[in-house]
């Protein structure tokens, strides 16, 4: 079977924002404690942080990390975590039912991010609590001094303003799971104050309001109306979470999950379309895309289910071959809709269905879905192009027939690279066509196939990885593979 691709540097769909590249770090199982943070650990540094986690964060080349949850903020007070470790609270975290030792809080997360090299994209809670602490928060975090929070940052030893500009107004609110769930109602007029106090401590915040908790959820896209109705002019950034489940529906459904999230990413857009018509503004809203991946959710143990734990090893996911290339896809429709979708965090970054696995006392190391992402952070550059594609197409039973083969491209002005998947079981021949940009000549073309069911564990943490290859524009394409493919082109403007 045969993919024929035609790519032109004017087919710009907008520049590659770097937030696209973000992660998620919850209070959530082990996500921080013998996750991020593990005193102790032979390769912990003097603050308990774990370097070989850091090292493997910044090889990952995470641009933007959401703390500290996810559902856990929504009973959280993050008064908690700061101040003299030995005078922090333990807490029964209501969200997951663990114990919260608040050893990790606002003050250590900052630390480790600036190591990380990562922006902080900060939640305020506002399941339990309301306007009055949000503010509070910014202003402990963004206001250099002379006022009651921002001298208690400076008494905590952080003399400089952390000057977070990115902030969630609470989490999934829709979802009944969600400790102090609202309805669109009463989130979005509890969005717009808080939001509006917010950016009376700190003009310069951008605020994301959240969206429904998933396209699929029946409050999916009226909830977002209303929410938006209330709060249009707070808020810069809609929120979207999605998951895929690889046992829920058939294995080509999921194989093509890239098709759920085109869709919901435009159904989204168009519902805050419709609220800037009815209310006459010409603020577009953009999209955070700040939950998503592959999640064997069918797994999940419910929270009333578990008895209460320290630190339980929640959704440690091993993910293999096939998940690495859904994973690669769903980078590609982020890349498509590099216009609108401005931030995209992927859920989680350690342990919890995440890139990045550890042992407590032991080691670290890469899954499967690692590579997509480092590779397209690394290599995703300048402008997003959308190229025309003919595919041959498969069967799935969720969305009918759809392209085999789904592919989008970025170029710098010279270096251009290709992204692809086969999500099919049978390979393709891609045929590039790069006769717009004049010269080129061939780069790396990094490929991740082999056997769909591979996944890397403790002891063998390096069954699957890459292989790297020099460019061609006709490549082979195995069933069930992840690409991308660079060249360098004559330079265009
Ligand atoms: O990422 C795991 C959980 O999934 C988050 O806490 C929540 O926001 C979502 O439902």
């Amino acid at each position: 079977a045969v993919a024929r691709l035609t790519l032109d540097p004017s087919f710009a769909v907008g520049p590659v924002d770097r937030r696209l590249f973000g992660s998620f770090v919850e209070h959530m199982g082990r996500c921080v404690y013998t996750g991020v943070f593990e005193p102790g650990h032979p390769r912990a540094d003097p603050d308990g942080l774990r370097t070989d986690v850091l090292d493997l964060v910044r090889e990952l080349g995470v641009t933007t990390v959401r703390y500290p949850g996810g559902n856990f903020v929504s009973a959280y007070r993050w008064e908690d975590g700061v101040g003299p470790a030995g005078d922090r609270p333990r807490r029964l975290d209501l969200a997951w039912r663990s114990i919260e030792t608040n050893a990790f809080g606002l003050n250590e997360f900052m630390r480790w991010a600036g190591l990380a090299g990562a922006e902080p994209m900060m939640a305020v809670n506002l399941g339990t609590r309301g306007v009055a602490e949000a503010a509070e928060l910014v202003e402990y975090c963004n206001v250099d001094g002379g006022t009651a929070a921002a001298d208690l940052r400076r008494k905590h030893g952080v003399t400089r303003p952390h000057d977070i500009r990115l902030w969630c107004l609470g989490n999934e609110m829709d979802g009944p799971w969600q400790i102090g769930s609202r309805t669109a109602d009463e989130y979005g007029r509890l969005a717009a104050r808080a939001g509006h106090a917010m950016k009376r401590v700190d003009p310069s915040i951008e605020l994301v309001a959240c969206g429904s908790s998933g396209a699929d959820m029946p409050t999916f896209a009226a909830w977002e109306a209303t929410v938006l109705e209330h709060a249009y002019d707070q808020v810069d950034y809609l929120s979207l979470h999605t998951y895929y489940d690889p046992e829920r529906y058939d294995d080509a459904s999921f194989r093509a999950s890239a098709v759920h999230l085109d869709a919901a990413v435009d159904a989204v857009l168009a519902t805050a379309d419709h609220v800037r018509a009815r209310l006459r503004r010409t603020k577009y809203i953009r999209l955070a895309l700040d939950e998503w991946n592959v999640w064997y959710q069918s797994r999940l143990v419910e929270p009333e289910d578990r008895g209460i734990e320290d630190t339980p090893a929640l959704i440690e996911d091993d993910f293999t071959v096939t998940d690495a290339m859904v994973v690669g896809n769903l980078l590609i429709s982020m890349l498509r809709h590099a216009d609108r979708l401005a931030v995209g965090c992927q859920a989680q970054l350690v342990n919890i269905i995440a890139p990045i696995r550890t042992l407590p006392g032991g080691p670290a190391w890469r899954q499967t879905i690692f590579h997509p992402f480092a590779h397209t952070a690394r290599l995703a550059r300048g402008t997003v192009l959308r190229p025309a594609l003919t595919a041959p197409v498969m069967t799935t039973g969720r969305y009918g027939d759809v392209p085999a083969v789904d592919a989008v491209a970025t170029h710098d002005g010279t270096r251009l690279t290709v992204f692809a998947v086969n999500r099919g079981t049978a390979p393709v021949t891609l045929h590039l066509d790069l006769r717009a940009f004049g010269g080129h000549t061939p780069g790396e073309h990094v490929m991740l196939a082999g056997d769909p069911h591979l996944t890397n564990t403790a002891a063998h943490p390096d069954r699957v990885t890459p292989s790297v290859h020099r460019s061609t524009t006709e490549v082979l394409l195995p069933p069930v593979s992840w690409h991308a493919i660079g060249f360098t082109t004559e330079e265009t403007s």
